[in-house]
């Protein structure tokens, strides 16, 4: 029985890709990608899933606000509708460029089981916009090196354990469009690496 991953997914979802790739070509092949969640209707990752036969779901946290509901109501239901849609416990969720901060109201559901991929070092530029911030850092002589990590996520918005991390170099003549390719090149890797070890531990 293979083991189940869901991807949780706010955007391009070249990530996503990145783990659909693996996981068909058996670079990892004790798992498939059992569900995508989207929290964007119009994320072009539910695109790839699709065109992969990959079930999706798109869960708004707009439809929740505007019903008067709570981050916490939709956290509830976000862990429901993945459990319902797959039937059983994921072996690993993965977040892959969501753009939501999870409460312990979905994170006590999966314990040791929810990871994240960032495009930065530890403690370094958390939260959105990462990339950009490494870059303005770089460029005012802050900073000589940025990086991608994968990391276990827990409430406090990317941190949490680290599983796997790479340092990413940034050149002088470097655009910020060439440091998003560098990075986002890094993070497929990574990402794919982090799933497979994971998922090859006995547990
Ligand atoms: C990645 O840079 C990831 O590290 C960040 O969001 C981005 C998602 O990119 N959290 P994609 O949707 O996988 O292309």
């Amino acid at each position: 029985m293979k083991k189940k991953i869901v991807v949780l997914i706010s955007g391009n979802g070249s990530n996503l890709q990145a783990l659909i790739d693996a996981t068909k070509s058996n670079t990892i092949d004790n798992a498939e990608i059992s569900l995508v969640v989207s929290n964007r209707k119009n994320a072009y990752g539910l695109e790839r899933a699709q065109q992969a036969n990959i079930p999706t779901i798109t869960l708004t946290l707009k439809s929740f606000k505007d019903a008067g509901k709570t981050r916490e109501d939709y956290d509830k239901h976000v862990t429901q509708e993945i459990v319902k849609k797959m039937g059983q416990q994921p072996d690993l969720i993965v977040l892959a460029g969501w753009m939501h901060i999870l409460s312990p109201v979905f994170l006590d559901q999966f314990p040791r089981k929810v990871i994240n991929l960032h495009p930065a070092l530890l403690n370094q530029f958390d939260g959105a916009h990462a990339i950009e911030r490494a870059f303005e850092a770089f460029k005012n002589g802050e900073i000589t090196k940025t990086g991608v990590m994968v990391h276990y996520v827990i409430p406090a918005v990317d941190k949490g354990e680290v599983i796997k991390v790479k340092e990413v170099e940034i050149k002088t003549e470097d655009s910020l469009e060439d440091l998003e390719k560098r990075i986002h090149g890094v993070e497929h890797v990574i990402l794919v690496e982090a799933v497979k070890e994971l998922l090859s531990r006995n547990k």
